[in-house]
């Protein structure tokens, strides 16, 4: 088994619902280490914006939002929690009326800036999931993993989670992909993978083999 040096940060970025989650939490129980989702910090911003009656179009009043609560990201290994002003809101920042807005809050630099100093707070090692932890958080992570599927096969994994028709999914789906594309793009140095036709368990396994192949 891999052990990842003490000071090691293990990137998995990728697009809205490519299994990131899964796979990173997967990834880092079999590493050992804890997994932090810089998605839900994006989710419990637009949460907490959502519960003041902000626009997420107005980047001042996102900034007042974060100032006026407290919020917090607790890396569990086995799973990340998060908390509005001590409250428990996981579970709400995995709804429709978040995943509808979520790209919008994510869209503002300020915002970016509050989520990336959030997660760089953290002592590694660690694996750091989400859009641009290979790129703009931490250009200089010890492996570096990138996850493609195409949207219809991402909209038929998600589907099982929501409450929502399949077409519904797989169109707010493409329009993620639209207005997270600007924030998605894969580092230079990532080892991609497309992962149709692969289950969570063969993805993992993929995804272990490909940082072993960049962390000697
Ligand atoms: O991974 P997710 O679906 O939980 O992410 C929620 C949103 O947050 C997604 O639409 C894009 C944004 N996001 C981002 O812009 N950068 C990240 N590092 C992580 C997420």
């Amino acid at each position: 088994m891999l052990n990842l040096p003490k000071n090691a940060v293990v990137t998995i970025d990728g697009l809205a619902a490519s299994g990131k989650s899964s796979v990173a939490k997967n990834v880092a129980r079999l590493l050992s280490v804890p997994y932090v989702s810089s998605g839900l910090l994006y989710r419990l911003v637009t949460l907490a914006a959502l519960e003041d009656g902000i626009k997420t179009t107005d980047e001042r009043s996102l900034l007042d939002t974060l100032d006026a609560h407290e919020l917090r990201l607790e890396p569990r290994n086995d799973g990340n929690r998060v908390y509005l002003d001590d409250r428990d809101v996981t579970d709400e920042c995995a709804s429709s009326r978040v995943d509808n807005e979520v790209s919008r809050v994510a869209q503002h630099g300020l915002v970016r800036s509050w989520v990336n100093a959030q997660v760089r707070r953290l002592a590694p090692p660690f694996v750091a999931e989400g859009r641009d932890m290979g790129t703009a958080v931490f250009p200089h992570a010890r492996a570096k993993i990138f996850l493609t599927a195409s949207s219809k096969v991402r909209a038929e994994r998600r589907v099982s989670e929501r409450n929502e028709t399949f077409e519904n999914v797989h169109l707010a789906i493409e329009e993620r992909d639209g207005l997270d594309a600007d924030n998605s793009e894969p580092a230079a140095d990532a080892l991609q993978l497309h992962t149709d036709g692969l289950n969570l368990d063969q993805t993992v396994k993929r995804v272990l083999e490909l940082i072993k192949q960049q962390v000697k």
